[in-house]
């Protein structure tokens, strides 16, 4: 029987839904003879593909995720588009496949934005979840690079998000990525490998795996498809960007709001070891998973090798703040400081 495996959240609201109904359009580019061409806004469609075409066979796909927010006062706003363009080249470049040009890219996603408008209306949140992808569409058998692609944005309504707090587990077997692999990059192979790991803790009672480094399963990397942070007695703390997790924006984003409220923030590695001390000993810590789907996901119950914790998640948790600080800068309540929204 098919199984609803995911890697995000099981446990969420949106979770069973989210991903399900496209938007009215979609807005394809085709990469031939050296170049992307000029790309098409065009009603939704399924596109006809040759079993031939290498997407299918050497994993040459790669996406991102990404929102765009209706703010209070009407106007539409694709949050931190420019981070997004950086990071889809960044996995282009690993897998080697053709960058876009910044406007190629953002061209793409205005236009699907603002053809389907009306489908903020649809939804409590007044947001639309965007997805850019690549893939290989040579048709071809020989393991090569492509030398033919297509550049799709589309969307779906981002319903209201509501995630109940996590049971987590620390993974000590398996490993998502190593170092000098792709897991930097936001390529289709990275999701499908952590699918099998992902199942099992699911059927130990677990929604999610924090991964630890590939070496020693020893070091904290990130979560199914958010990045981990915690606070511990006040300070914000998360895994330096070792090529090995994502580059997360929400990350990013709390990273510099916390430290424009005078919030300490420490960036390094950080081991399952001193997170075992920091519980023993009694400090306040808290633990999240940030991402573009939850913003902050709070975790509340952390096994690591057989050893449960309980993370602090009161309402006063520093997440909770930086969580409000930043939903407020995209639907406009919040002074924009970085220029991270992008109004249409
Ligand atoms: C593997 C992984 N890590 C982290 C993140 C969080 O990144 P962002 O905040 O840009 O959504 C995601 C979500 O896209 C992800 O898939």
């Amino acid at each position: 029987m098919a199984q609803d495996v995911t890697l995000a959240t099981s446990n969420t609201a949106a979770a069973a839904t989210f991903g399900m109904q496209p938007t009215s359009h979609m807005y394809m580019a085709e990469y031939k003879n050296g170049s992307w061409h000029t790309g098409q806004l065009q009603d939704f469609h399924k596109i006809s593909l040759s079993p031939f075409a290498l997407c299918f066979h050497y994993g040459q796909t790669i996406f991102e995720g990404m929102k765009a927010f209706r703010m209070k006062d009407g106007r539409l706003n694709i949050f931190r588009p420019e981070k997004h363009f950086e990071r889809i080249n960044a996995s282009l470049s690993r897998m080697q496949m053709p960058e876009l040009s910044y406007e190629l890219f953002l061209n793409g996603i205005r236009e699907v934005v603002q053809a389907d408008k009306d489908w903020f209306e649809k939804d409590s949140d007044q947001a639309l979840y965007l997805r850019p992808l690549v893939i290989a569409s040579e048709e071809r058998l020989g393991v090569k690079v492509s030398e033919e692609y297509l550049f799709i944005v589309m969307a779906s309504p981002a319903g209201k998000y509501f995630v109940n707090p996590i049971k987590s587990k620390v993974e000590t077997t398996y490993t998502r990525a190593f170092e000098g692999g792709p897991g930097y990059a936001k390529c289709g192979g990275n999701y499908g490998a952590a699918f099998y790991p992902a199942h099992l803790a699911r059927l130990q009672g677990f929604d999610q795996v924090i991964w630890t480094d590939g070496m020693e399963h020893e070091y904290i990397e990130e979560a199914g498809a958010m990045n981990v942070m915690l606070v511990v007695d006040g300070t914000l703390m998360t895994p330096e960007l070792s090529g090995t997790i994502l580059d997360g924006i929400t990350r990013d984003s709390l990273l510099t709001l916390a430290a424009k409220k005078g919030i300490k923030t420490e960036v390094r590695r950080i081991s399952i070891t001193e997170l075992e001390k920091w519980f023993k000993e009694g400090k306040k810590v808290e633990v999240f998973g940030a991402g573009t789907a939850a913003v902050v996901a709070p975790i509340k119950s952390l096994d690591i090798k057989g050893n449960k914790y309980s993370p602090y998640m009161g309402d006063d948790a520093t997440m909770f703040v930086l969580k409000k600080e930043l939903n407020d800068i995209k639907y406009g309540l919040n002074k924009d400081e970085w220029g991270w929204n992008y109004i249409l």
